[in-house]
């Protein structure tokens, strides 16, 4: 069985298969550590293996690589970026600061690692409120690439920040209509989407949270019936942890394809002929950490 097999390769090759909440089911099952971007991140800078393969999109993988130079960081299928994150360059983000003098400059994670070296701080959705909350009142921020997220710390902190218009064009697929329809269908089950999700979307859910709040909420909460408003990825494991519970995803059409590509096979494929590895230019590298440590200090 391939899974066996994979397991076999991962001890041989003294390697950590980290898998993101989105990657396919078997998938998630057959790895060391599933878990959200900054549970990523944190795992990928304390993880002591020599080989950190990482099932997920381009952007973790090179922050896995960002973290640990040294390291040999190995990503299945390279083709696996996130539209999201190619949205804006490090060009157009200096651009963009040299119309903002003096502003801090906030990079969502998913963001790419040139993006990163222009940055200030680094955010999760799963931080991003708790890290913005150390940025001086008075100081100007510009947000990138995700709008909506940036929007959704920026309105919970009662601060304006300077967006960039990018956005999850799987999470672009969630409509408030759906959310109306999902509640009509099962009523009393609250709501949980992910805060890149746009506004009104945002607004008719109970709770807006990253993809772990998402797990530890389904955890905690007394609700039998959880609507999820997500990347249907994440629903395995939320069954999976939850068997007792139901959870029925808001929208079937949130599907990130590009979290799709890693495949049993192709993983197998990567332990075994060690590719693809990520390279990240040292210069780059170095500026992009420390926007990353900045906000794994917080
Ligand atoms: P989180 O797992 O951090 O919630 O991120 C969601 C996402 O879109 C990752 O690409
Ligand atoms: Fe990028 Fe959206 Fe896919 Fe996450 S779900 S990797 S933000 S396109």
């Amino acid at each position: 069985m391939l899974s066996a097999e994979i397991r076999a390769l991962a001890a041989e090759r003294k390697a950590v298969i980290l898998a993101h909440n989105y990657t396919r089911g078997e998938v998630q099952d057959v790895a060391d550590f599933t878990g959200d971007s900054l549970e990523l991140a944190r795992k990928a800078a304390t993880v002591e293996a020599d080989v950190i393969v990482f099932c997920g999109v381009y952007f973790m993988a090179e922050t896995a690589k960002i973290l640990n130079p040294s390291k040999t960081v190995l990503i299945p299928d390279p083709t696996a970026g996130c539209p999201m994150a190619d949205m804006i360059t490090g060009a157009q983000l200096r651009d963009l600061k040299a119309q903002h003098p003096g502003a801090m400059a906030v990079c969502y994670v998913n963001s790419t690692a040139e993006v990163k070296a222009e940055c200030d701080l680094c955010v999760t959705s799963g931080n991003a409120e708790k890290v913005m909350a150390t940025v001086p009142r008075d100081r100007e921020v510009i947000f990138v690439p995700d709008s909506h997220l940036g929007d959704h710390i920026a309105t919970r902190e009662g601060r304006t920040y300077v967006l960039w218009p990018g956005y999850c064009p799987t999470h672009a697929r969630l409509t408030a209509k759906a959310i109306a329809d999902a509640r009509a269908a099962h009523p009393g089950a609250p709501v949980i989407v992910h805060p890149e999700c746009a506004r009104d979307v945002r607004d008719a859910a109970d709770e807006r949270l990253s993809t772990g709040g998402m797990c530890r909420y389904a955890r905690e909460s007394a609700a039998s019936t959880i609507l999820v408003g997500t990347e249907v990825g994440l629903l395995h494991r939320l069954r999976q942890e939850n068997p007792e519970k139901t959870f029925v995803p808001v929208s079937e059409a949130l599907v990130c394809p590009n979290m799709k590509k890693t495949t049993l096979e192709n993983l197998a494929e990567s332990l075994r002929e060690m590719k693809t590895p990520v390279e990240v230019d040292p210069t780059v590298a170095a500026r992009a950490k420390r926007a990353i440590d900045a906000m794994l200090a917080i």
